[in-house]
């Protein structure tokens, strides 16, 4: 036996590391299914800056604009672009690993619950987006701060949390600021834990078109699979490197009251498009459907059938609503900023 392998064994009998693998089918390794490991390896980057930004942030509504503008510069000021830049990163590969799972089936029995688990997860993602966009308090987070206000009124009691009167001691920045930094965390990395647990249990679903079978027969060794992941994972963190170096994320003046004259971040466009048509409150219901459409597709597709060229309705389902999401964000995108508090 090798020195090497010698050593991984002590070590493994100790820490017991191979317990975290689970069973990876011969497409296992192809792009579509690394892509929940390149959203993994890119929350990890986020998690890893943010750590590091968190050191120079005041959450303190005067301090806040200029902590961020301190943070702008020389090697902090790198960080900040890549940390803003995985946040990017993280949306579309979030958003392309569910669709993967979607057009796969891979949310059948006996994977439903994991998928919801995910939905979950997205949801998440989408709070870090939001709270992440306040923190920077230019006149692009003003707005969005305050069509969260908005949102509180709407929801009553229930969005106490995010009212302003919730407390007097701190402004509400400040509760966004715990939200980034601890709650979303705390819910992502619980939640994650059982996502990963329900994927080594249940391993990671074949591709439909050749059948349950040839998971038993042919498995790829799990290590392949990281070492893919940790791969892209890494060519990922040189593009956003560079996009960092070329393209550092903006920063606005300090916001000034009463005015609404600013859009959303991409991500939120589509849900701009729609407010601009319907009204503020429609963030809330569209929202709310949005989410509960995605949790019902494991019960509304029941049926065994994985192979995509078999459930046609389902892929014409996802194909309208991807062409419905560009379309309202590139109409976002060519109206003027309109304003919607009254
Ligand atoms: C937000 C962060 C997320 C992370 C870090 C994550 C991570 C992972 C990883 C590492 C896998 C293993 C297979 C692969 O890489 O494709 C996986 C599988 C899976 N994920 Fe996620 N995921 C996330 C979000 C989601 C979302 C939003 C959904 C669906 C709404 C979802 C549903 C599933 C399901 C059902 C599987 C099993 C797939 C199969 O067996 O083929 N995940 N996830």
């Amino acid at each position: 036996m090798k020195y090497s392998q010698k050593m991984w064994q002590a070590i493994d009998e100790r820490l017991c590391l191979s317990s975290f693998s689970y069973s990876i089918p011969k497409n296992g390794n192809n792009l579509g299914y690394i892509l929940g490991g390149i959203t993994l390896f890119s929350f990890i980057i986020l998690f890893t800056t943010g750590i590091y930004l968190a050191l120079l942030y005041n959450p303190e509504i005067l301090e806040a604009n200029s902590s961020v503008l301190l943070m702008s510069a020389g090697f902090i000021g790198f960080i900040r672009g890549i940390h803003y830049w995985a946040a990017q990163a993280v949306f579309v590969t979030v958003i392309l690993h569910m669709a993967r799972i979607y057009i796969t089936g891979s949310y059948k029995k006996p994977r439903e619950f994991n998928w919801l688990i995910g939905v979950a997860l997205f949801a998440i993602t989408v709070g870090f987006l939001f709270s992440g966009t306040i923190l920077k308090w230019d006149q692009e987070a003003l707005e969005a701060f305050e069509h969260n206000i908005e949102i509180a009124k709407l929801l009553g009691g229930i969005g106490a949390w995010f009212a302003a009167a919730f407390t007097e001691v701190f402004h509400i920045l400040h509760r966004m600021y715990i939200i980034h930094i601890t709650v979303l965390p705390f819910f992502f990395i619980l939640l994650f834990f059982e996502h990963a647990f329900l994927i080594k249990k249940l391993g990671i679903s074949v591709w439909p078109a050749n059948g349950e079978r040839v998971q038993q027969e042919a498995t790829l060794p799990f290590t392949t699979h990281v070492k893919k992941i940790i791969i892209f994972g890494f060519i990922l963190l040189g593009v956003l490197a560079v996009l960092s170096a070329v393209s550092p994320p903006p920063l606005g003046p300090e916001p000034i009251e009463g005015i609404e004259v600013t859009k959303p971040p991409w991500m939120f466009m589509a849900l701009y498009a729609i407010e601009n048509i319907l009204g503020l409150s429609s963030l809330f219901y569209v929202s709310v459907l949005f989410f509960a459409l995605l949790a019902a597709v494991p019960f509304v597709d029941m049926r065994p059938e994985r192979d995509p060229r078999k459930r046609k309705l389902m892929i014409a389902a996802l194909i309208i609503v991807m062409a419905l999401f560009i379309a309202l964000v590139l109409m976002a995108a060519l109206t003027a900023p309109k304003a919607h508090i009254g």
